[in-house]
């Protein structure tokens, strides 16, 4: 048994997150975090909103909203939309807590204190039709490095490139598309990143186990002309973490704020903190997760984004740790993901585009969505989301494999033998081939679950839930019945605890249909199959069960036209 910290991704706080963002980071990490709780793991899975910065602040000002109401109420939208997809947080947090603004200054004091951090005098876009300074995602312009036409002041989210709101071409005003700004000077504070990047490429030459995308993105910023810059923390902003505090070895920084993605991912670390306070605990209970000098450091920490994230995650959140020469626990795996396109096309918040958390739980039931955006998981390059590719997984995969496997062993023992493991008679050879392939199939899909290969798994999984069938299909126990009621009994055991296993085995793509099939098995016993013989010998003649309902309805050709119709606009 081991110790996993998983962390997602934190969303931002302003507004429904699309399918894109969902498969990019929180769905996978549920995945994996249901898997490792399967395999008997103690784990711990943190998420959070992330409700600091431009854009928790444009957004509030859009719905016309003080900017904490704002992240109150989307928080709550937030948290019910992750039960509803079933993602299994241990705590779902908020950026926003009094434990991230404790930890994101007691890291900036200690940063400071080490001589990382540098108070520089900059000029700062200044608008003057906005009376504001406008930092970050305030100032929209041209990517410097590949053109795309709107990108914002924080980052590219083409190119993936960090940018400063001064490198843009042609900039304008996020609020009143006012290009009339002026260069003012103010003071900020700069997190000494430069004198760390020895310390960080080390690191990252040593994780050669991470996947690609994670490791070249990283190299690449670490690398490229300019290479890691020294990078400013603060922002002349009023939501936020107060720079200026107490114990702050800096003076006359009132009115600033920690830049939110300084604080951001130390989010991951006081969510952890917010779980100990939630369920009245001491400290000592987060800080095993954390402190490697607390318990630490035998826990293994996995952390999941899509690609655009993978700069902060292998450059800005581990020199905020190195620097606090502190022992907190650095991320041990990596796990990062391309973009998902909508039809043709990018989603987008921004533009509306795509189809949103809510509105895919308003047409189909959370399982649905899993199947289909896990097993196409955008890993090695973007993946593209179409309704007839939904259509037809939900109908082959789901309906046409698993739930009618369910169904047609069910019903045929109820109407034959009733609603009990029937007794007797001998499995033949058709059995033995059947449990030989899926001791290997069992074995291959552990080790892509292990190694975050998720489409793997997912084909492996697919695979397994096939041969029940075919063995079904060639067993025929229906024709064996009028010659021999008893070998056919023995099939339908075999099959009856088919379904117990494959409940067990799909759990982390599909939990609610899980969860039906161990029902109607009257089974709670969900221990993860060693021997798959064993396994399926659980349960025993005269063991009760209930014929469930159909597991997975088919979607109609009207239907699918119907959606893409209707998801094929702007949301407004
Ligand atoms: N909110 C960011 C996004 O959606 C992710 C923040 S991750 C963290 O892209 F590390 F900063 F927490
Ligand atoms: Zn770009």
């Amino acid at each position: 048994m081991a110790r996993i910290l998983i962390t997602s991704a934190i969303p931002y706080i302003n507004g429904i997150k699309h399918l894109g963002n969902l498969i990019g980071s929180q769905l996978p990490a549920d995945l994996y975090a249901r898997y490792c709780r399967s395999r008997g793991h103690e784990v711990m899975f943190i998420c959070a909103t992330d409700e600091h910065g431009t854009p928790a602040e444009l957004a509030a000002a859009k719905a016309g909203m003080p900017v904490e109401d704002y992240c109150a109420e989307m928080h709550a939208v937030q948290s019910d939309l992750a039960a509803g997809f079933r993602l299994s947080f241990d705590h779902f947090g908020r950026s926003s807590s009094g434990r991230n603004h404790r930890l994101t200054q007691h890291f900036a004091r200690v940063l400071g204190e080490n001589g990382f951090v540098e108070e520089v005098g900059e000029s700062q876009f200044f608008s003057v039709a906005d009376n504001r300074f406008l930092p970050d995602r305030y100032i929209e312009g041209t990517c410097p490095n590949c053109g795309y036409e709107r990108a914002r002041g924080d980052q590219c989210e083409n190119c993936t490139k960090q940018l400063d709101p001064t490198d843009l071409i042609n900039p304008r005003s996020a609020i009143s598309g006012s290009t009339e700004l002026e260069l003012r000077e103010t003071r900020h504070l700069y997190l000494k990143q430069k004198s760390l990047k020895g310390e960080i490429s080390g690191w990252i030459d040593s994780k050669t186990d991470w996947p690609l995308l994670t490791t070249s993105i990283a190299r690449k910023w670490l690398n490229d002309g300019e290479g890691l810059q020294d990078r400013g923390i603060t922002r002349d902003l009023s939501w936020g973490v107060p720079v200026q505090f107490e114990a702050a070895p800096w003076k006359g920084m009132e009115g600033k704020v920690f830049y939110v993605w300084f604080d951001a991912p130390i989010e991951y670390i006081a969510a952890t903190a917010e779980w100990a306070d939630a369920t009245g605990q001491q400290d000592s209970a987060w800080e095993r997760w954390w402190r490697t000098d607390k318990g630490a450091a035998d826990v293994r920490y996995v952390q999941f984004m899509g690609k655009d994230n993978v700069p902060f995650h292998t450059l800005s959140f581990p020199a905020t740790i190195m620097g606090s020469r502190e022992p907190w626990k650095l991320v041990d795996y990596i796990k990062s993901f391309n973009y998902l396109n909508y039809d043709g096309g990018q989603f987008s918040t921004s533009q509306g585009r795509g189809v949103f958390m809510d509105q895919a739980l308003s047409i189909l039931p959370a399982d649905y969505w899993r199947w289909w955006l896990l097993s196409h998981a955008p890993e090695s390059s973007d993946s593209e989301f179409t309704w007839e590719n939904f259509q037809t997984s939900v109908n082959k995969d789901l309906a046409d494999v698993l739930g009618n496997f369910v169904s047609r062993i069910t019903k045929f023992c109820r109407a034959k033998y009733g609603e009990e493991v029937p007794p007797g008679g001998q499995t033949g050879d058709r059995a033995a081939a059947l449990i030989e392939e899926l001791e290997t199939r069992v074995r291959a899909y552990e080790g892509h679950m292990e190694a975050m290969e998720i489409r793997k798994a997912a084909t492996e999984l697919r695979a397994i839930w096939v041969a029940g069938n075919e063995y079904l299909q060639s067993a025929a126990p229906w024709t064996v019945f009028k010659e021999d009621p008893e070998r056919a009994a023995a099939m339908v055991r075999l099959g009856l605890n088919l379904i117990r296993l494959y409940a067990i085995l799909s759990e982390p793509f599909i939990p609610d249909a899980s969860a039906k099939m161990l029902h109607a098995m009257h089974c709670t016993d969900k221990t993860w199959p060693g021997s798959i013989a064993e396994a399926l010998g659980v349960l025993q003649p005269g063991h009760a069960f209930t014929t469930p309902e159909v597991l997975f309805a088919k979607i109609a050709d009207e239907e699918r036209e119907d959606w893409a119709k209707r998801f094929s606009g702007i949301r407004t």
